[in-house]
Parts: C-alpha cells; structure tokens; sequence
C-alpha cells in the first residue's frame, strides 16, 4: 500500500475539464473522485461511491442547479457538502450514515486543486504559483496524458534535464551536445535543479519555435522548481550562444503529475505566451505544446514506463541505484518528499 502525502494540493484537471452540469470522474491517490461545479460555478469534489450500494456517484447527474448531486442507481442526492439531502423512497427520512466525504477544491492557474488531508488544513496559499496560467494575461497552451508509471519517477524526469541529449536527440535535445551543468538548490521544501548548456545546435522543432536562425549555436537555461507532491515549473529560455539570458526566448512551462494509485499518474503539461505579442501567439502556444506532446509520447513515456516495471514495486532505494552528478536535483526532491511523508506518519 502506497502511502501519499494527505496535508498538500494536488492537480485534479484542468479547470476547464469540469463544465457546468458535468460530472468528471477521477481516480486521485487511491482514491475515486467526483468533480463538478454547484449553482455558482465552484469546482466541488465528492467522494466517488454512493454510501447506499455503492454504485459511482459519477454515474448519476447533476441537481438543483448544481446543488446536489443524484445517485443514478436509486436517486439518492447528496449536497455539496456531501450530505444525503433527499430520499425518494419511503417516508423521504435520511439515514444519518448517508453521507459521502467532501473534499477542499480551489480553481487556481486555470487548474483545480485537491486537498487530500485534513479540511480544516486546507490552505490556499500553500499552492505554489505559476502565473503564468492565468489566462487573463497569457496564452496558454496546455495538455494531459495518462503514464502507466508511478509518480516520483516522473519528478525525477523533469528534475534531470540531461536525458533530453540522449532521450530526445532531434525533437527536443540537441542536434549536437552542449556543455550541459545542472546545479541543486532548496528553500525551504522546495527544490530547484537549474542546468545551462551552451553552445548547441538545435533540432529543427526548436528553431521552428523560436524564430532562431537555423543552425545558429544557442545557449540554453533550464530552471525547475519542484514543490511536493510533484508540481514543476520550468523556464526553458533559449538564445544566441553567448548572449546574455535577459536577450533570450523565453517560455514558462508547467509539468504537473498527480498519482492515481502507485502505478499510473496523470500528466499536465503546459507552456504560456504573454497576450501582449498579439493574437498569433494563442495558435502558437497551442502549436508549441504540440509539439512537445510528440517526443513526451514516443519518448518519455516508453522510458519512464519501463523504468518503473523494471522496478516491479520496490522502492528506490532499496534498489541502491548508481547516482551521478546529474542527480542531485531529483534525489534532494525525493529527500524532501520522504521526510514530509515521515513527518505526517509521525504526526498520525
Ligand atoms: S446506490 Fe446510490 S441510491 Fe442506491
Ligand atoms: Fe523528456
């Protein structure tokens, strides 16, 4: 039995996955979740499984404006906040076990956020910040997929932006090695890996989305917030070799895993463009998460995949892996994240 960290957000879709009058289903550390939006728009999220014969609420639909929702089995209907608010059946009387779990949900950077612990823990202001998702001043291409692999790997994935020569020679890494250097920071929780090559030729795709000279020599800045569980910001800035970083492209990337049990993970991905370069720029960010979307299937995927079944469930360290330099990033993140999980068990 996986054990995740409960006082922390998760990303639970795209705020636009969620609709008015629609129910979406979601399977969320273990746990099956029904997501929706009440009479105002507010995301909510339930637990997803009727307390009567436990038929998934997210089979039924939505009442009263978005008030309740309505067991499709035998028309049970539970308020927002996941009480049992009318029984057709009998004298209407309301059993006081009928009750489902309700779930703290915000809508933040065009993204809904899930508290898996304790309400009454459930901060906002611990979600970190990605301005870049607010779609009031970007434009915001953006992306999900679904790994068969568990989530820490896929931290680890981002955190190490060395493979991309090796993984991703032609799409995304380099058409001939740079002199890459990854260095390791923390504040606090949070975990930083910042890696600079210089002097690469580009594959073409990065040309294409740049506007660089093809086959120019360009230097690369790649920056990596990790917060736990598993939410990275990248800033993937590219220029001219040798010309100062302010000079560059630069693209604010978001790349979001959410576990929905030890083996599988949700992956959302995105990368804005500020509004203020014109309408262009919509297409293009839609066009250059595209154009990720390619090499992150073929490539990542296959990979992180294999890796975790090679693993067949043991934990990463017991498997005494060979560290490199490169890893610092990806093993301090993995540090911070077990002493989070050791602090919650001790606190239990
Ligand atoms: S299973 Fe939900 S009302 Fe019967
Ligand atoms: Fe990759």
């Amino acid at each position: 039995m996986t054990t995740y960290l409960k006082n922390v957000w998760y990303v639970a879709g795209w705020a636009d996955e969620v609709a008015a009058g629609q129910l979406l289903a979601r399977q969320i550390c273990d746990e099956r979740i029904v997501l929706f939006r009440d009479d105002e728009g507010q995301p909510r999220a339930l637990f997803d499984q009727c307390p009567h014969r436990f038929a998934p609420l997210s089979m039924g639909k939505l009442c009263d404006g978005g008030r309740t929702v309505q067991c499709g089995y035998h028309g049970l209907r539970f308020g927002t906040d996941g009480r049992c608010s009318h029984n057709p059946h009998g004298d209407g009387r309301i059993p006081i076990k009928a009750v489902v779990r309700q779930y703290p949900v915000v809508e933040r950077w065009s993204l809904l956020w899930l508290w898996m612990g304790e309400p009454e823990a459930a901060d906002p202001a611990l979600i970190p910040e990605f301005p870049f998702l607010d779609a009031a001043s970007w434009y915001i291409g953006k992306d999900q997929m679904s790994i068969d692999a568990n989530y820490v790997l896929e931290s680890d994935n981002i955190l190490d932006l060395s493979h991309i020569e090796y993984l991703h020679p032609g799409s995304l890494g380099a058409g001939t090695p740079g002199e890459g250097k990854t260095v390791v920071t923390q504040e606090g929780k949070v975990v930083w890996s910042r890696r600079f090559i210089s002097n690469e030729v580009l594959p073409p795709f990065l040309y294409q989305a740049t506007g660089l000279p093809d086959g120019a020599l360009c230097d690369r800045w790649l920056d990596v917030r990790w917060n736990a569980p598993a939410s990275m910001y990248l800033q993937a800035d590219i220029g001219l070799a040798g010309k100062p970083r302010e000079q560059s492209i630069q693209t604010p990337q978001v790349h979001l895993f959410t576990p929905v049990s030890a083996n599988q993970t949700l992956y959302f991905y995105a990368l804005a463009m500020p509004r203020f370069l014109g309408d262009w720029a919509e297409a293009a960010a839609q066009r250059a998460v595209m154009g990720l979307r390619g090499p992150f299937l073929s490539e990542d995927k296959p990979m992180v995949e294999a890796q975790h079944r090679a693993m067949a469930g043991r934990s990463f360290w017991d498997m005494s892996p060979v560290l490199l330099d490169i890893d610092g990033p990806a093993v301090r993140a993995r540090r911070v994240l077990d002493q989070m999980l050791a602090a919650e068990a001790s606190a239990t």
